[in-house]
């Protein structure tokens, strides 16, 4: 009988031969390692994360350790009762999700790339100094949080702070065994984050997605100011790491198929395919969670409420039944982007979408001009251990 044990170094190196013997023998296989089922088909991990009436976001309603663990961090919290935007279920959800929607319009979107652009090439100045250079911290991780900071219409001097105040509120979020200090910490957090974004009105031309949370307050149709709080803090964090390990896991797919970089090298136009088959060769989201509210079935087993569901995105992208030849990674490939679950599917489908697919653009064709003759030195990977996201720790490459 297949097994599931993500942390294995192994599956860390490669998820895909223990991913596809589990989609064979035990599509909706019980984990008693995870205490909840893992969903390896396309078909049912599509199923579970459209159905928001049976499976639910909020991990405060999971029967196993994990929520009474997610309901302690959130009462200790400062904003813990400000729901967020990725783990609430309508109505609260649907009523978030109307009012920030509206922020991330296309024309917004789109007036971000040449200033995208301008950090891509400043990060690349910096790394690119030495002839090898680390790529998550020089450009993958800091290219997410300045482009986050420059949406929500902060100045350069203002984005450092604010993102320290987040990461300390994200961080009791979060939970875990926190020092008492980790508490105060964020509670001090919480106080300046609140204050600036009380004063930011009077400070900051509007046409940001900052002045249009905080002009409206008083409406309430709009974010509260914990909501807005809490919606800063959750946005770092929804577009930093899957970013970082987006552009990582991009870079590390073409340099270690040289013929598809040299491909791309030929016709740089190339770059939006090459990203979208990168996240379905090996996406950044490794697994989307969901808990069981009402009992239904998933594949051929009943699941009960309370129950956790670990619906494993990269098992659904080498399912055969919807990618032909799912092992090769082909920058040509004719990939429905609808097919790719990387950034989700139906009521929480990622927000920040067509902006993730512009900073990779943007880096891929920056890193094509800039340094065409970049590699991976053999000892250049160590991968990240984490559950939900799948990319390196750290990733060293060769510029010359
Ligand atoms: C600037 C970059 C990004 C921003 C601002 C952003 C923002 C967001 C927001 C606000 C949500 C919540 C939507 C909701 O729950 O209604 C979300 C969801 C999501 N995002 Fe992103 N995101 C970014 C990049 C990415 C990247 C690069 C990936 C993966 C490769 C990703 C994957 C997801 C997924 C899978 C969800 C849905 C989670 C679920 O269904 O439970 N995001 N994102």
């Amino acid at each position: 009988m297949a097994n599931f044990d993500p942390f294995r170094p192994s599956y860390l190196e490669n998820p895909r031969p223990a991913l596809s013997r589990l989609r064979r023998e035990d599509p909706v296989h019980r984990s008693r390692l995870l205490e909840g089922w893992v969903v390896s088909r396309h078909a049912d991990a599509r199923a579970v994360l459209r159905d928001n009436v049976h499976f639910s976001n909020d991990p405060t309603t999971a029967a196993s350790g994990l929520g009474a663990h997610v309901a302690e961090s959130r009462r200790r919290s400062p904003v813990g009762h400000a729901p967020l935007l990725g783990s609430s279920d309508p109505p609260v959800h649907t009523r978030l999700r109307a009012i920030v929607s509206k922020l991330f319009t296309p024309r917004t979107v789109e007036a971000a790339r040449p200033r995208i652009r301008e950090i891509v090439e400043g990060l690349l100045d910096t790394a690119t100094e030495q002839d090898r250079f680390e790529f998550m911290s020089t450009i993958a991780q800091p290219l997410p949080v300045h482009v986050v900071g420059g949406l929500l219409g902060l100045t350069s001097e203002e984005q450092g702070p604010v993102r320290e105040w987040t990461r300390a509120l994200m961080r009791v979020i979060g939970g875990g065994d926190l020092p008492p200090s980790a508490y105060r910490e964020a509670e001090r957090a919480s106080k300046q984050l609140r204050a600036f974004l009380d004063g930011y009105a009077d400070t900051h031309e509007g046409g940001t997605i900052l002045s249009e949370i905080v002009s409206a307050e008083a409406d309430p149709d709009r974010l509260s100011a914990d909501e807005a709080v809490a919606f800063v803090t959750f946005l770092y964090q929804a577009g930093g790491g899957p970013t970082a390990m987006m552009l990582a896991n991009v870079v590390l797919a073409l340099l270690t198929h040289p013929d598809q970089w040299q491909q791309l090298r030929d016709d740089p136009a190339l770059a939006r395919s090459a990203l979208v088959e990168s996240l379905r060769w090996d996406s950044a989201t490794h697994i989307l969670l969901r808990f069981v509210c009402e009992e239904t079935t998933i594949g051929a087993r009943t699941v009960k409420p309370g129950e956790t569901v670990f619906t494993n995105v990269i098992a659904a992208h080498h399912d055969p039944e919807v990618f032909a030849d799912p092992e090769r990674f082909d920058i040509h490939r004719e990939v429905d982007t609808g097919d790719v679950l990387s950034f989700g599917i139906g009521p929480h489908f990622c927000l920040g979408q067509p902006l993730a697919l512009i900073q990779g653009e943007e880096m891929l064709q920056a890193m094509l001009e800039r340094t065409p003759e970049i590699s991976l030195p053999r000892d250049g990977l160590v991968r990240a251990k984490e559950l939900l996201l799948r990319g390196p720790a750290r990733l060293e490459l060769a510029v010359r």
